[in-house]
């Protein structure tokens, strides 16, 4: 398969733009007309895979990571399955005592990260000296290469099939990633009657819905950050707050400006700014602030708030509505469901980002340092 930038300036604008075919593709696969009632998603998963279940752990790193923390989150609060995340690198040297009855998720777009490999190497190892069956290994691998060496070491693997991805800084693939947690959130809800029929329904009907909005999503903001961007290139740290579901898409905004414009930026929990960070803020440090209606949404703008009483110059990544008329520059997402919600705002996140990144004239696709996939410790 030979990459091809076509009309883009980069690969990585190209593969943002490709994000609506990779949700298409997604509902296309797992969820067909034709599902029985009893199953809400189409996975390639028999009885087993779900059997006995009562917790899960996510190992991963850098975006994979992020994705993992999303899904942990629907995992948790959307299906009732206790999940925690764990960095990979971390956990190969303090995992947590073992638990029965567990599902291990490695998340790798590459399936190559020597870390993530490692830690689900070591957490079968562990599991299969114990002895046990309650204890056996079973683990699941989230990846965009089926043909990659995380297949030959998990038993059961989830391919997110977002196609070829060259642009180092992860795009559509994260967007894949965070797609199979829905995934999974569906079908162990399901199975565990942890949700009613129709808020399954519901769910499935905003992701039916979603390359419809991920395309006019994409179009609209390609323009809207290529113009913001121009404001904030010579910006030196940027916060990125978001709380719940979207807390996750904070630290993954400060990850893709970090690692392609090479400005500072720090992703935190918008309640957390108090504790200590709100100290940074100052008519220098824009902070973008995502703030979807939902559990959260007065919270997320009362801390942005905050931050306007600090000088800070505010970036929404909101729904354009009364409530958010506080912010200086507003990226509008459409008002959908908050469970939905991170599969919108990871776009306006992405294009800040690569606008940004653009006009300081970097080469966007090879930032400094990084490479696609890291395959040593
Ligand atoms: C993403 O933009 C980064 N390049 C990086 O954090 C990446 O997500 C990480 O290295 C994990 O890669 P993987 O998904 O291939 O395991």
């Amino acid at each position: 398969q030979v990459a091809d930038k076509r009309h883009f300036r980069h690969f990585m604008l190209k593969e943002i733009h490709e994000q609506p075919e990779t949700a298409e593709l997604w509902v296309a696969r797992h969820l067909p007309p034709d599902l029985s009632s009893d199953d809400p998603v189409a996975l390639p998963f028999d009885h087993s895979f779900y059997a006995d279940l009562e917790r899960i752990q996510i190992l991963a790193c850098g975006t994979s990571r992020h994705a993992a923390l999303v899904g942990a989150y629907l995992l948790e609060q959307f299906a009732g399955i206790p999940t925690s995340v764990f960095y990979a690198s971390e956990f190969r040297y303090a995992p947590p005592p073992l638990a029965p009855h567990t599902l291990t998720i490695g998340v790798t777009q590459s399936g190559e990260t020597a870390d993530t490999l490692a830690a689900l190497a070591m957490d079968a190892q562990r599991r299969q000296a114990h002895g046990e069956p309650a204890f056996a290994p079973r683990q699941l691998g989230v990846t965009n290469r089926p043909e990659s060496s995380l297949t030959r070491q998990v038993p059961y693997i989830l391919d997110i099939g977002a196609g070829i991805e060259v642009g180092v800084a992860a795009t559509k693939t994260f967007l894949g990633q965070l797609l199979a947690f829905y995934g999974l959130a569906l079908a162990f809800a399901a199975r565990r009657s942890h949700r009613s029929v129709t808020e399954i329904a519901n769910l499935k009907d905003e992701l039916r819905a979603l390359p419809h909005q991920l395309h006019s999503l994409v179009e609209l903001h390609d323009q809207r950050c290529e113009v913001l961007a121009n404001r904030f290139a010579d910006t030196q740290d940027v916060i990125f707050l978001g709380r719940g579901i979207n807390y996750p898409i904070a630290l993954e905004g400060a990850l893709k400006l970090k690692e392609i414009s090479y400005i500072h930026a720090e992703g935190y929990p918008a309640g957390e700014m108090k504790h200590g960070p709100i100290a940074l803020l100052d008519a220098r440090v824009p902070v973008v602030s995502i703030a979807m209606p939902g559990v959260v949404f007065e919270k997320v703008l009362s801390n942005a708030q905050e931050a306007k009483a600090r000088d800070a110059k505010l970036i929404g990544v909101a729904p354009e509505c009364p409530d958010t008329a506080l912010f200086d520059a507003l990226l509008p997402v459409p008002e959908v469901s908050e469970w939905i919600s991170p599969l919108l705002t990871l776009v306006p996140i992405q294009l800040l980002s690569y606008h940004i990144a653009a006009h300081r004239g970097l080469d966007v696709d090879q930032p400094r340092n990084l490479a696609k996939s890291v395959t040593v410790e």
